[in-house]
């Protein structure tokens, strides 16, 4: 089996590290973080340095791949550091076994896809994504690199959403809806037309509340 290493040691980073191990996909060798000192644990997981040690580390042979284990409040950071290792060190791709994926779904590397998500007929899914619990991803959409959808999110066909885009919990996308980039929806919202402008979007049908 192969070694995982987790950029980060938060919460997220724990149901990572809890999925890749229970879904039988991974050993956990540690987590790298800025904050925590190496040897300690946070959340039961080791720590095996900051987040300067991780080249050094891979290149000792500690671990096999990376994953990103930092949420949706540092979308900037979590792109730095894909950019920084993706040509160096390989990205580990997690798909829990609950999943339904369509043999044509394609999916990137660092992506994680929680249980319990349906990847329909042609659909792609960049790098660096994280898709939480329950999300219905219906045929023939794109999503691009380093998005995050909360859980419970529903995607209708013919869709395109841009990089470093969060949608909240339950967000609702009608058919051949576009999202820009760095838009984030709120918990609840219906897109019933595509948008343009980057910000912050909330109701039914979304309006923009915050750039
Ligand atoms: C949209 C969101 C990001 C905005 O957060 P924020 O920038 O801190 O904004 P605020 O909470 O101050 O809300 C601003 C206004 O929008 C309203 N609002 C916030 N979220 C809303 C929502 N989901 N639907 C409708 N209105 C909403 C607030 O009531 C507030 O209105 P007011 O100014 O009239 O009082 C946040 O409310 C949200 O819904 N986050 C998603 C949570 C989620 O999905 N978590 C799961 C993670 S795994």
């Amino acid at each position: 089996m192969k070694r995982l290493a987790i950029i980060g040691s938060g919460d997220l980073a724990k149901q990572i590290a809890h999925h890749a191990v229970n879904d039988k996909h991974y050993q956990l060798v540690g987590c790298f973080d800025d904050f925590k000192i190496l040897g300690e644990e946070s959340n039961g997981l080791p720590i095996l340095g900051n987040l300067d040690s991780i080249q050094d580390c891979f290149n000792q042979g500690m671990f096999d791949e990376l994953i990103i284990g930092i949420g949706y409040n540092h979308m900037s950071f979590r792109q730095e550091l894909f950019l920084k290792f993706e040509k160096t060190i390989p990205f580990a791709t997690i798909i829990h076994s609950s999943c339904f994926i369509d043999k044509s779904a394609r999916i990137g590397k660092g992506t994680i896809i929680y249980p319990g998500c349906i990847i329909d007929i042609n659909t792609e899914i960049g790098n660096n994504c994280l898709i939480y619990n329950g999300c219905n991803i219906a045929h023939d959409t794109n999503v691009a690199n380093n998005t995050i959808f909360s859980p419970g999110v529903n995607i209708a066909g013919f869709c395109s959403i841009g990089a470093h885009v969060v949608l909240g919990i339950g967000s609702v996308l009608s058919d051949n809806i576009v999202i820009t980039e760095k838009v984030r929806t709120g918990a609840g919202t219906v897109v019933v037309h595509s948008i343009i402008e980057s910000g912050i979007y909330v109701g039914v049908p979304a309006k923009k509340i915050k750039s």
